[in-house]
């Protein structure tokens, strides 16, 4: 199978293709969606909560998504793999970003990293490209900005929808390969990537943008609990789990397991 490349999703977009992105932290989850066909997969900082048991994306480090990288990178045989830089590590200065952005690639094996921010993260955004890093933004909702943006909320409603067009546009000048659209209406995202040649990924962005992205333990649910509107749940993983966990309890208890054929 031949590796998913930057300029393949770009060829894509301009062929009127669709694309598919998730998240994955892990060797057999990496292994499986690259054996699916995703294009895609983000080491996400969303490891914060989904598997370092954080709250928020907040509190997770470039030491802990490193190892998850590394693990990610080395488990796919054709998708491309983003590393995502964790709060903290790149919004000080591109000098910053870069120093930081060399690690995943270097010690993560990471193909490309995803930051986010628009308009204020052009120079971050232009380091990393001149510097031989490819850039994936992120715009709309961020959440490691969840603080100043109040909460989780919609970005680009009414008047605001010229400020999501405005980082849009400074992050391809400044020379993203593409740009994560999250929480943003339909219609502006769909505007968008209509406008851009780089390819647009949505997550709670509407159908108009050129790829999809979703965090796979929602999608699949092995997280419960209250789901954004814009998760589509495809399996029930808690309940596989939790069922397979309660028949092994009860094997080991009633004495049935092991059995003989178990038995040397
Ligand atoms: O960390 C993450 O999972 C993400 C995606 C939701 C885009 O940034
Ligand atoms: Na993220």
């Amino acid at each position: 199978a031949k590796r998913v490349r930057t300029h393949h999703l770009r060829e894509l977009k301009e062929r009127g293709e669709r694309f598919s992105m998730l998240t994955a932290y892990d060797q057999y989850t990496a292994g499986i969606f690259d054996e699916a066909g995703i294009e895609v997969l983000l080491v996400g900082d969303s490891a914060s909560n989904n598997v370092y048991g954080n709250e928020t994306s907040l509190p997770v480090t470039v030491e802990e998504l490193l190892p998850l990288t590394r693990a990610v990178s080395r488990s796919v045989r054709r998708a491309l793999v983003v590393g995502d830089l964790p709060f903290g590590s790149y919004q000080a200065s591109p000098e910053q970003a870069y120093l930081t952005a060399v690690r995943f690639m270097k010690e993560g094996g990471a193909h490309c990293v995803k930051l986010e921010g628009g308009v204020e993260m052009a120079p971050q955004i232009e380091k990393l490209t001149r510097g031989g890093i490819p850039v994936m933004a992120h715009i709309g909702f961020t959440p490691q900005s969840e603080h100043t943006l109040g909460g989780y909320r919609v970005q680009g409603r009414g008047e605001t929808a010229e400020r999501v067009l405005a980082d849009a546009r400074a992050v391809q000048d400044a020379g993203a390969f593409a740009v994560v659209m999250e929480m943003v209406p339909g219609d502006v995202a769909a505007q968008v990537t209509r406008e851009l040649v780089i390819p647009t990924i949505g997550i709670g962005a509407g159908a108009g943008c050129d790829g999809q992205v979703l965090v796979w333990q929602d999608a699949f649910g092995l997280r419960t609990g209250r789901m954004p509107r814009f998760v589509r749940q495809y399996a029930d993983l808690h309940g596989t789990l939790l069922q397979a966990a309660r028949d092994y309890d009860a094997d080991v208890k009633a004495g049935t397991f092991p059995a003989e054929e178990h038995t040397f």
